[in-house]
This record gives C-alpha cells, sequence and structure tokens, in this order.
C-alpha cells in the first residue's frame, strides 16, 4: 500500500445558495482545489452526496459534476452513505490513491438542501434511517437524536441545560470562520429559550439544512513530499464500520459500536492513542451525538462525554479541541458534503492555517463522519508531516 496525502483543499461558503446548482456548487470547490493543489492531471473523481436524487433531480453524479467541473472524459462515480457520503468518498479516494490505482484523485462532498419546503428535506434526511421500521412510521432524524438525549439525561443523571455546552463552543468557533453558516456565538441562555423541534432537541441543538460544497486532491505521499511548496499533510488512517440500522436494533442504543470500531481501527492503523489526537472533528448533528462520539472515540468515559464539554476541554485550548471551525451545528450540515469539509478544515488545521481557531502546534487530527443515528462511520486520522 502506499502512503497517501492530501495535496488540495478548496471549500464554498456554507448558507443558502438559491443562485447556483448543484453541480455549480461543486464544481467552485472542485476548481479551487486543483488550483490549491496545483495539478492539472486527475485520475479519478469521486463526488460524495445523499440527496442529489429527491431534492435536485439529478443521479449521475460523477458524469455531471466532471462534465460541470471541466473533467469531462474522467473516471466519476457518486458515493452514498447517508450523511456520512463525504467521508465514504474520501475513503474510496483513498483507498484507489493507495492500492496505486489512480495518483491524482479528486473528492469532493457537495449538497444542496435549502431549495425545498422544510417537510420535504426532514422527509428526506430521514432516508438515512430504517426505511421499514422507523420512517416509515413517521419519526424524524431529529426525533431520533431527541430519544437519545432523553436516554442520556435518563441515565447519566444530566439536565437539559447542560447540553449547551457543545452548540456554544461550535457557535463560537463559527465566528472566526469565513465558510460557516453561523458566524454569531449563541449563550447557554439562548440555547435553553430557543424553539422545541422534536422535544428535548431545539433549534439550538440542531444542525440546520444548509447548501455547500468542498473538495479535496489526494495523491501518493512521495510526490507531496517533492512537490509541495507547503506542509505536507498525510492520511495516517482510514477506516469505516457499520451498525444496526435501526435504532431499537442497537445491543445499547447510547453505545455508537461502528464509531468505536472505527476510531479503534484508525488509532491501530496510525499507531497511535487517543491521547495522541490534537483535535476531533465529530458529528454534532445534534449535542447528543457530539457527547456519544467522544465516549464512543475513548475520548471520554462513557457518560462523561458531555462533562468534558461542560468543564471546556472541547475548546480550542482544552484538552480536546472539537468543532473548531463550527462543526455541524454552526459551519452547517449540509449532509452529503459535510464529511470533505470536515477533511478541508483538518487540513487547515493542521498546515496552521486556520488564524484566529488555531489549535496550537497541531499534528494530529481525527475527523468522524456519521450516517443516520450512527449506523455507518467513517474516520480518518490526518497527520502533519513536515
Ligand atoms: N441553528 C441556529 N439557527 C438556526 C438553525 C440552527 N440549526 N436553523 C435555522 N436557524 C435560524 C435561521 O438562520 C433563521 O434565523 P433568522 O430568522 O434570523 O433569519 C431562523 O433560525 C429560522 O430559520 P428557518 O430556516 O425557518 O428554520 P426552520 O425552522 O425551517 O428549520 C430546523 C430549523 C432546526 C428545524 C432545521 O434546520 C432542521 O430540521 N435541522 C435538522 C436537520 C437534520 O436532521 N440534519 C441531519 C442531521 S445529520
Amino acid at each position: 500500500m502506499r502512503e497517501v496525502a492530501v495535496i488540495g483543499i478548496g471549500q464554498v461558503k456554507v448558507g443558502e445558495h438559491w443562485d447556483k446548482s448543484l453541480r455549480q456548487l461543486a464544481a467552485e470547490a472542485i476548481l479551487k482545489a486543483l488550483e490549491d493543489a496545483g495539478v492539472e492531471r486527475v485520475d479519478l473523481l469521486y463526488v460524495g452526496n445523499m440527496l442529489s436524487g429527491v431534492v435536485a433531480g439529478q443521479e449521475h453524479l460523477g458524469a455531471a459534476v466532471a462534465d460541470f467541473a471541466g473533467l469531462r472524459t474522467l473516471e466519476a462515480f457518486k458515493v452514498e452513505a447517508a450523511d456520512a457520503s463525504g467521508a465514504a468518498a474520501l475513503r474510496q479516494g483513498y483507498i484507489a490513491v493507495a492500492g496505486g490505482l489512480a495518483d491524482f484523485v479528486v473528492v469532493c462532498g457537495v449538497e444542496k438542501m435549502t431549495e425545498v419546503p422544510p417537510a420535504e428535506i426532514i422527509s428526506a434526511l430521514g432516508l438515512g434511517t430504517d426505511g421499514e421500521y422507523e420512517r416509515a412510521h413517521g419519526i424524524t432524524l431529529t426525533a431520533l437524536y431527541a430519544l437519545l438525549m432523553r436516554r442520556y439525561m435518563h441515565e447519566y443523571g444530566y439536565e437539559f441545560r447542560d447540553f449547551a455546552a457543545f452548540p456554544v463552543n461550535a457557535h463560537r468557533n463559527a465566528v472566526n470562520n469565513p465558510y460557516a453558516m453561523f458566524r454569531r456565538a449563541i449563550s447557554e441562555e439562548a440555547f435553553v429559550r430557543a424553539k422545541m423541534v422534536a422535544a428535548p432537541v431545539n433549534l439550538l441543538d440542531s444542525s440546520p439544512v444548509a447548501d455547500g460544497a468542498a473538495a479535496v486532491v489526494l495523491a501518493p505521499l512521495d510526490y507531496a513530499e517533492k512537490h509541495l511548496s507547503k506542509p505536507v499533510v498525510r492520511i495516517a488512517a482510514s477506516t469505516a464500520a457499520t451498525d444496526a440500522l435501526a435504532l431499537h436494533d442497537r445491543e445499547d442504543p447510547l453505545w455508537l459500536k461502528a464509531a468505536y470500531l472505527s476510531a479503534q481501527r484508525a488509532y491501530a492503523m496510525a499507531r497511535i492513542t487517543p491521547e495522541d489526537v490534537d483535535f476531533f472533528e465529530l458529528h454534532d448533528a445534534s449535542s447528543v451525538m457530539a457527547a456519544l462520539s467522544l465516549e464512543a472515540a475513548g475520548l471520554a468515559e462513557r457518560g462523561k462525554g458531555l462533562r468534558l464539554a461542560m468543564e471546556g476541554e472541547i475548546s480550542l485550548r482544552g484538552r480536546i479541541p472539537v468543532s473548531t471551525m463550527g462543526g455541524l451545528k454552526a459551519r452547517g450540515n449540509p449532509a452529503g458534503a459535510t464529511g470533505v469539509y470536515q477533511a478541508v478544515e483538518a487540513v487547515l488545521q493542521l498546515r496552521h492555517e486556520a488564524g484566529a481557531n488555531q489549535v496550537e502546534g497541531a499534528r494530529v487530527g481525527m475527523i468522524q463522519n456519521l450516517g443516520g443515528t450512527g449506523a455507518t462511520a467513517v474516520t480518518h486520522i490526518l497527520e502533519r508531516v513536515t
């Protein structure tokens, strides 16, 4: 297997892009990433996307995006794993370069969600849950998070107000991210007063429906070390795992088994322990998912993920910074694009180009993207080489 580096990154501001089509957004991110990489040759394109067929009336996204990005004739495919689609596409790109089947691979995550009425998009996001046993009965993804949140409070004795720690941190970090959807800080009081979505998950506990696109260019590490003038970032680990699709089929709903397995495999592959991770871009689609992700990754004991956040240890200067550029909560969560945004942000941190949000001396970053309520987990560990 060859070692793989990320040699280029590009992103579009997350938000409501009513004036741009899905493939325009994708092309914008891809062209920025290619410019950053300084390469013209591309061997392969993977597009991470969840909902293009339902929302934009466009499948066959590999060809559609390649064509529009000036890469006509290139081998190109869409990769889908619900809201873990972006990271799943990154993993396919990694496999292609590591396996020696391609030298230069572009991975793009793109999603357009804001053009359709809220009820339609919420129903569409439910496609990542169990269609026969969950979605068919009308339960939404947010309502499933709400069940987890209630259970977490019941099992571990937390109050609703305690969960504010995650969104307050994410919004604070988004203020300095020019690509974030919500560049405004929020207070604990605002969190407690926000309008309810699916009790107890409220507006400020939810990641927003959003449009966006991000892209990375992958190449063999040898190439990067010879040709890159900027700091080289390698992919030290790329792993994935699955769990029961439906929440009620899990052995323990408060244990993200797929997240645990893919994190463990990632630590083994990168030959590191959780203590070596300088920051963690986790899947904070709602704050209970952030708490459970910290626990599954071995960064907090069971029931203590939220405690870690309440004690300030997830802030930029804390023990394990999370959502360093705003996370899903405040950068925004354009479902199938999110995993690639996490990769772009990790590279910024590792190149030490994260500006006011720089995690001091960051050398190792972990990113984890979940599908549905965690039935798919894709984990990457990125490391600064030079
Ligand atoms: N956090 C903070 N502010 C938000 C927000 C969020 N998640 N979502 C919307 N807002 C703000 C908007 O900017 C707007 O502010 P303004 O009045 O100052 O312009 C206001 O709240 C209302 O926005 P609107 O677009 O009407 O929100 P909505 O009520 O239609 O939708 C949610 C809000 C939370 C219900 C919706 O974003 C949602 O369902 N999110 C979850 C999506 C999901 O399940 N994602 C998949 C997880 S992987």
